[in-house]
């Protein structure tokens, strides 16, 4: 079987564990946490670095440290894994869902400030939603794919309303938008490091940022608000740290991020290739003016239904080839369909279940994805 994203672990992963256990940091410090936030920061071009458990503790964490109360409102887009909406929901508040581009998959500007124009209303310099009298108190665009939405249009958004801007970047170390890396297009940037994402840490996340005041605080939350050595503590705060020996894990990976997300680039660019020959297919987005992660590749049906996604990976995997179908909306999620939605999140709604992700391993070898389209070709055909 040809998997569909499997780890790539061939750098000094063994030699950095072999480091843990002999000195014997196993636990939530140690060198490599350390190495782990500057390498971080360094490669996405932000000033800090905090390493977490998940990218989903990052992100609440993160809305945390934003100022994000029980009861408020948080932006997100409708198409996105389902964690998005959970950290919003981990802090007491209430996703409002905005559909997406469909030229990148990620949020869509132009959506979001119509929504904003005519939803809500400023009160004491809150923004408030007129309907429910909820403050809005962020937005949360998704890197989806390692793509980037219109940050310069969202970050004027969220300039005129006074919002801080998160961003759910847990796919999109190595992306950049007009030449510019991920840790600098929002206040806060959180990844994950999941063992399917492109740099791993087996599990874990991090959140980067540029003000001090703002990460040192970040920091304080995920390290149970601790004040001093004894036992003293400011407020609830979470167990949220990284271990050593995942960070060890992350920076072996981090260590080569160009070179594998050069992989994840140019296995996206064979599909494509391959893919634009094929009557039926639409191909997985390409946008010139970012630089994209490709954490993912695979193909969109111009005619889909989940049940014809289910028919063809079956088919698939009689070949030997693993594939998956890709996100379902948060809309029809069953914890999510009492969130405020946008008018319409039709875009996604036509998009979802019309794709195929397909494997992408940066271990994938040429004739493996040879095979992987050939395969492709039958059974569509
Ligand atoms: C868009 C998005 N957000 C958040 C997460 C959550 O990251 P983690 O699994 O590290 O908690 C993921 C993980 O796949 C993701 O794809």
């Amino acid at each position: 079987m040809i998997p569909l994203a499997v780890p790539n672990l061939e750098g000094r992963e063994r030699e950095y564990l072999n480091r843990c256990i002999d000195t014997t940091f196993i636990s939530s410090v140690g060198e490599y946490v350390n190495k782990l936030e500057e390498l971080t920061a360094q490669k996405t071009d932000a000033k800090y670095g905090v390493a977490t458990s998940a990218g989903t503790t990052g992100l609440h964490a993160a809305l945390v440290g934003c100022g994000v109360e029980e009861g408020e409102i948080v932006i997100i887009p409708t198409f996105t894994f389902i964690a998005t909406a959970n950290a919003v929901a981990h802090c007491k508040a209430i996703p409002w869902l905005i559909d997406i581009d469909s030229s990148n998959w990620c949020m869509s500007a132009q959506n979001l400030e119509e929504e904003l124009s005519r939803k809500v209303k400023m009160i004491d310099g809150k923004v408030i939603h007129k309907d429910s009298g909820r403050r809005v108190a962020a937005i949360m665009p998704v890197y989806t794919l390692g793509e980037i939405p219109d940050m310069e249009k969202i970050g004027e958004i969220a300039r005129k309303y006074n919002l801080p801007l998160v961003a759910d970047a847990a796919a999109a170390v190595g992306a950049e938008y007009k030449g510019i890396k991920i840790g600098k297009l929002a206040d806060l940037t959180v990844l994950s490091f999941n063992g399917n994402k492109t740099v791993t840490a087996g599990g874990g996340g991090m959140v980067l940022g540029n003000k001090e005041e703002l990460m040192k605080n970040i920091k304080h939350i995920t390290t149970t608000a601790r004040v001093t050595s004894e036992y003293d503590h400011d407020m609830v705060g979470y167990n949220y740290r990284m271990t050593n020996v995942q960070a060890a894990i992350g920076c072996a990976q981090m260590e080569r991020m160009e070179k594998l997300v050069d992989r994840k680039r140019k296995i996206r660019s064979y599909y494509n290739k391959e893919f634009r020959k094929i009557e039926g297919i639409s191909l997985f987005p390409e946008n010139s003016n970012v630089r994209s992660a490709c954490w993912f590749s695979g193909l969109v049906l111009d005619k889909g239904g989940i049940e014809i996604v289910r028919e063809l990976c079956a088919s698939l995997r009689v070949k030997g080839i693993e594939s998956r179908s890709f996100w379902k909306p948060v809309h029809l999620q069953k914890p999510y369909m009492n969130s405020i939605k946008a008018d319409s999140l039709e875009r996604a709604e036509h998009l979802w279940d019309k794709i195929i992700t397909l494997p992408c391993s940066t271990n994938i070898s040429n004739s493996e994805l040879e095979q992987v389209v050939n395969a492709v070709k039958e059974v569509i055909n």
